[in-house]
């Protein structure tokens, strides 16, 4: 295997750096975020850090980088308190990855890009039709990461849409049948596969597949 000690990382070049960082933590969720500003105007940006923060309530969470540039979402999220959260299926990642080009606040990255959007549910903030998983949020809190200015923002879960074929009996959501894509770093989009889902983990017991049934009870999981 490939070594690398703290002096080596940071005397790597600083593209292979971040290509290194960005990768080893994982296969990340794609998502869009859509929001839209005092101006009307609606904005949408490709994130790979939703994170689900807990069910009860139901909160998602996302990183957004330092403030040190203007951020249209951030604005758009500190005027209206909404936004929506769309998975990114293999329809639509190159139409999502152009999202994170640096437009102007006046312009649309939804004209640009071709996606659609859709404003329901007397929601503020409009939706990606595209998507087969949509979510509509209310801002909730945000944190500062003290070491390097990126903000953890914190959204309570308000409205789901989500593609009724891909939802099984216990309302596990089957995310391959969507073709629903994961993102490798800042470029690489992968399309991940099911391979099993398991019994809940239990001391002195191997877990069995569940994949064809649900879990057997509600647990203390
Ligand atoms: C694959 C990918 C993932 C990204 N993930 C994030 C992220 O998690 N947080 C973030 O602040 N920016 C992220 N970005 C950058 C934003 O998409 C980009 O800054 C975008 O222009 C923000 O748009 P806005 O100014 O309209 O908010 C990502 C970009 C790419 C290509």
């Amino acid at each position: 295997m490939k070594y690398f000690n703290s002096d080596h990382i940071s005397s790597l070049p600083s593209r292979q750096r971040a290509n290194l960082l960005n990768t080893i933590s994982g296969f990340k969720s794609a998502n869009l975020i859509a929001t839209c500003g005092e101006n009307r105007l609606s904005n949408v940006a490709i994130f790979n850090s939703v994170v689900h923060l807990g069910s009860n309530p139901p909160l998602l969470g996302f990183i957004l980088r330092p403030l040190t540039v203007e951020r249209h979402t951030y604005n758009n999220i500190k005027s209206t308190s909404t936004y929506t959260i769309n998975a990114v299926s293999e329809k639509i990642y190159q139409a999502a990855h152009a999202t994170a080009a640096k437009y102007s606040e006046n312009e649309s990255e939804f004209a640009k890009t071709g996606l659609t959007e859709k404003y329901r549910d007397g929601f503020e903030a409009p939706f990606v039709m595209e998507s087969p998983i949509q979510i509509g949020c209310r801002y909730i809190n945000e944190y500062q990461i003290e070491e390097n200015g990126c903000l953890l923002m914190v959204g309570a879960i308000e409205h789901i849409h989500i593609e009724e074929s891909i939802l099984l009996n216990d309302q596990w959501g089957k995310l391959d049948e969507a073709n629903i894509v994961s993102i490798v770093g800042l470029d690489g989009y992968a399309k991940p596969l099911i391979i099993d889902r398991l019994s809940y983990a239990k001391p002195n017991e191997t877990p069995k597949s569940i994949l064809h049934g649900t879990q057997e009870s509600e647990s203390s999981h």
